[in-house]
């Protein structure tokens, strides 16, 4: 019988051996398996480098447990510094008899899926999906400011100018932005788009209307699909794998100016220290800043 494994995010390949045919699990890849919906001891090994987010790190740990068949291995990797130095102790709540080592500021953890296991049911309840009373939206631990209004948003959701037609939310997390735009009668379409499969289902879920549209993919990727456009609203990231990087946000604005019709409209927020008006600059016939208050900018830029 061919073995079947898994892998989830990119290990570095000195620290882990990941087998070429191994399933992509990472909701942070598009295209990539949910191991949420994998069937329960379905796999013969699993790599994992573990997330940043305890409640995230410690529902991916049990996701792969339950995937895992008994005596099959499991190993979980992360920096010292981003859950690393705790992995040991959460496996080992999980019943498992760990072998650990560190190798560039990595720590390793290894072992095998026993018999039975301790506590999985709890972590993966505690960093499931679920619906928070207080911000009124479904929301996933680990996706983007998933337990609090971002003060970004915030602050473009208040300063919104009038919208209408066809647009796309760059970057939609769960949907918070999103869901103020589609307030507007006057938007006859909108297509949220995020890199992270978690923060695409939960605005599914947030916006039950036939004028969303939902892409979960890469906006670094081009996307002919987004043409046309009257209008694209972003806060836009500034992070990739946990680094600063201002090319990320740059490549937005370049999506976002190749996607909308000539006269259409991006408004963005920024954050004021990071250098947007460079790049909207070249690239859009009239750039104006709305507002500048509490370290944030709002810029609308018009092609
Ligand atoms: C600053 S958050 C904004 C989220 C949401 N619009 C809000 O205002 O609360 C940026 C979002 O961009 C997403 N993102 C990061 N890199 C991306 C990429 N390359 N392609 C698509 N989305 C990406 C992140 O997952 C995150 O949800």
């Amino acid at each position: 019988m061919p073995q079947i494994t898994g892998v989830y995010g990119t290990p570095p390949s000195d620290l882990a051996d990941v087998p070429a045919n191994a399933i992509q699990f990472s909701p942070l890849m598009p295209g990539s398996a949910s191991l949420d919906r994998q069937p329960p001891a379905s796999l013969d090994g699993i790599t994992l480098l573990a997330p940043p987010g305890t409640i995230e790190r410690r529902y991916a740990l049990a996701l792969a447990l339950r995937a895992l068949k008994p005596g099959a291995s499991l190993t979980a990797l992360a920096p010292n510094d981003r859950g690393g130095t705790r992995l040991r102790k959460e496996l080992e709540v999980f019943g498992l008899d760990v072998a650990e080592t560190s190798k560039r500021h990595h720590r390793i953890a290894v072992a095998a899926r026993p018999a039975s296991l301790a506590g999985i049911d709890d972590a993966i309840e505690a960093g499931g999906p679920r619906f928070d009373d207080e911000i009124g939206l479904w929301t996933q631990p680990g996706v983007f400011s998933w337990d609090r209004l971002d003060p970004g948003t915030g602050l473009l959701i208040e300063h919104l100018p009038d919208l209408s037609g066809r647009g796309a939310d760059f970057g939609c997390g769960i949907g918070i932005l999103a869901r103020a735009v589609l307030a507007t009668g006057s938007v006859s379409e909108l297509t949220l788009i995020d890199i992270d499969r978690r923060a695409v289902e939960c605005a599914q879920h947030n916006l039950d209307t036939p004028r969303a549209r939902f892409l979960w993919t890469d906006l670094r990727e081009p996307h002919p699909e987004l043409a046309n456009l009257d209008f694209v609203v972003m806060n836009a990231p500034f992070h990739d794998a946990g680094q600063e990087d201002k090319g990320l946000a740059q490549a937005f604005v370049r999506r976002a100016a190749e996607s909308l019709r000539k006269g259409g409209v991006c408004v963005m927020v920024a954050n004021r220290h990071l250098p947007y008006e460079a790049v909207l600059k070249p690239l859009f016939k009239a750039v104006t800043p709305l507002i500048e208050t509490g370290g944030y900018k709002i810029f609308e830029a018009r092609k």
